[in-house]
């Protein structure tokens, strides 16, 4: 099958589009013929080498994180899906690679694709609504009446997480650049800062939750907007002690993690802040629930940009340049 793989890590280095071989099926996986693909920092970082040090991806392999498409194959034990049935998923890590025309995934990593979207939308949603669920239902527990700050509201991550944080009842302020004001206040923003005008600290207070997805300067500025025994939950770093227990890290990278965030760390316990790292996780039974929302309208995919799959450097390259209005997406079939 074809396939996009990183050769050999390095910020220039462009993906190469190869004849590789097909996957293998395990017992508990499913087999895809994939649709659509989209488009993650979280690839770019993996190819440039940011990340060797949590995810040590031995090259050649294949990248891409978010997938669409048919299920061709069930493996012996797989229970929830049959062949023909339309998914869509966030493979786990160590099993990534969708910027391909085949990927193999554990079915508890997969959920049915909502029945309203393309398959193109479908492949907006995986890793940015994971990644939302998780910060804002799992880890800060949001509620009605509650106050959220989301930075950078016209993104992958910001679209989405407008719209969940509405339905949950919340008041949700967020930054973005004039042009984008629009698109975000039409997703139901109440506050809408443009941060290259304002300056949210000057703004906002008494926040209940921050999700922070930009550089250290903004974590510092969000624990200063947050009531104390609020939540900062970042998902730009640093990451922290917890992070290390999660994915089982050696005694010396989580010394390196406990380093990394102590400076900040010790920041927001000062303020009476909480602050936690999220790096998010494949989990079919979140995305099952991301699913039945999206059908029944509350949350709507924001797409920028859709790329052929010969393509895919150039994807990479438009999202790597930050400007992105919701998601970018490959069109792989
Ligand atoms: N830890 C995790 O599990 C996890 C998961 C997903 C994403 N992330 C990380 O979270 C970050 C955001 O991801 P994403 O996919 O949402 O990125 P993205 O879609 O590429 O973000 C692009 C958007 O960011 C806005 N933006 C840029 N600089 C800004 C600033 N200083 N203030 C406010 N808005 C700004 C841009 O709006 P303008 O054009 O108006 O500036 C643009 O619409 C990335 O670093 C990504 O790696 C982490």
């Amino acid at each position: 099958m074809k396939a996009f793989i990183v050769n050999r890590y390095g910020k220039k280095e462009k993906l190469q589009l190869t004849e590789i071989a097909e996957p293998v099926v395990k017992e508990t996986d499913i087999l895809v013929q994939i649709y659509s693909a989209s488009v993650n920092l979280l690839d770019s970082k993996i190819r440039n080498g940011e990340f060797k040090l949590i995810l040590p991806y031995k090259a050649p392999f294949t990248l891409g994180h978010d997938v669409a498409g048919i299920v061709t194959e069930v493996g012996t034990k797989v229970s929830k899906f049959k062949v023909g049935d339309e998914i869509y998923a966030r493979p786990a890590d160590h099993r990534i690679g969708t910027f391909a025309e085949l990927i193999s995934i554990n079915e508890k990593d997969v959920a049915m694709k909502p029945k309203n979207l393309s398959m193109a939308e479908a492949a907006s949603i995986p890793l940015v609504g994971l990644t939302v669920w998780q910060a804002l239902v799992e880890k800060a527990n949001l509620k009605k009446g509650q106050k959220v700050f989301i930075q950078a509201g016209s993104g992958g991550v910001g679209t989405f997480a407008i719209q969940l944080a509405k339905h949950l009842g919340a008041t949700v302020a967020t930054t973005t650049s004039a042009a984008n004001i629009d698109l975000v206040k039409s997703l139901g923003a109440d506050i809408v800062i443009d941060y290259k005008k304002d300056d949210f600290e000057t703004i906002l207070k008494d926040y209940d939750v921050v999700l922070n997805s930009q550089d250290v300067k903004t974590l510092e500025k969000s624990l200063r907007i947050v009531k104390p025994g609020g939540k900062v939950i970042s998902i730009s770093g640093p990451p922290d002690p917890d992070f290390g227990q999660e994915i089982n890290a050696n005694w010396f990278l989580k010394i390196i993690l406990k380093f990394l965030s102590a400076g900040i760390r010790k920041k927001a316990k000062r303020l009476g802040v909480n602050f936690s790292f999220l790096f998010m996780r494949a989990q079919g039974e979140q995305l099952s629930q991301i699913t039945k929302l999206i059908e029944s309208g509350v949350i709507k995919p924001v797409m920028d940009k859709v790329f052929p799959f010969e393509e895919t450097n150039e994807a990479m390259s438009y999202v790597e340049k930050g400007r992105a209005k919701g998601k970018v997406v490959i069109k792989v079939k």
